[in-house]
């Protein structure tokens, strides 16, 4: 364990926790602190591009929600996908999981295998029509869906392209919406760059914050 954490690591984590910023919790201080340093984001041993609240909040919804089908636009790595296999193989009912990137991550046979062979990796352009109707056709013939949109920046372009072909009632939650002021990082989207047309507020609005600045926005098509 000693060989892991380093003493410089321990040492800046209890100053982060020591030196709470205004008005927040010491977890907040350290999360957040984790989360804009990029450090310390793992999950089952691997990086991950999301920060530790980001899976207590998509725990929550999904178990809330209890979704049969999880799209991920954008695999990245290939942890959140892990994770999603994660919460497939131990529900007590069948989760299919798809997971699309223009490349596939190094451990996707490995990912997929973890859910009993309901995980599906695919190097898919997201914006090709070919994956949007092959997408729209799962979505719209599965009971409960979820849309995790993580794909290209801004994310709300996702949102817009696949939420207009999509049944009602599809909740969507998209990465990095920025809930005011200007993107901190400049990889983030504003309310105004949603097509309120197809999709509508899902509470809670804004999960807690992501990564740095931005939050994911919640909404389920009309
Ligand atoms: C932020 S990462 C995804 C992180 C991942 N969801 C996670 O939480 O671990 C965004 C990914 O979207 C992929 N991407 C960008 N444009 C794409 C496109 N047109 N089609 C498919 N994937 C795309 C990028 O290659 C990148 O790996």
């Amino acid at each position: 364990m000693s060989n892991l954490i380093s003493a410089e690591t321990k040492d800046s984590n209890f100053r982060r926790i020591r030196r709470c910023k205004k008005g927040k919790t010491p977890e907040q201080t350290v999360y957040e602190s984790m989360a804009l340093h990029g450090k310390n984001r793992y999950l089952f041993g691997y990086s991950i591009q999301q920060n530790m609240p980001s899976i207590w909040v998509l725990d929550h919804l999904l178990s809330s929600y209890r979704p049969t089908l999880i799209v991920e636009l954008g695999t990245g790595m290939g942890t959140l996908c892990t994770y999603f296999s994660v919460y497939g193989m131990f529900s007590n009912f069948d989760v299919e999981v798809i997971s699309l990137d223009l490349i596939k991550p190094v451990l996707h046979e490995e990912i997929c295998n973890i859910n009993d062979n309901k995980t599906h990796i695919l190097d898919w352009d997201i914006y090709e029509q070919d994956t949007i109707d092959y997408l729209t056709k799962k979505i719209n013939e599965a009971e409960r869906p979820f849309l995790l949109s993580d794909g290209k920046d801004p994310k709300s372009d996702e949102v817009n392209v696949y939420s207009k072909n999509l049944k009602s009632g599809v909740p969507i939650f998209a990465h990095d919406a920025i809930l005011d002021g200007k993107p901190k990082f400049g990889w983030g989207y504003t309310e105004d760059k949603i097509d309120w047309n197809y999709v509508k507020r899902y509470e809670p609005y804004y999960s807690w914050s992501i990564e740095g600045d931005t939050r994911m926005m919640c909404m389920i098509t009309e």
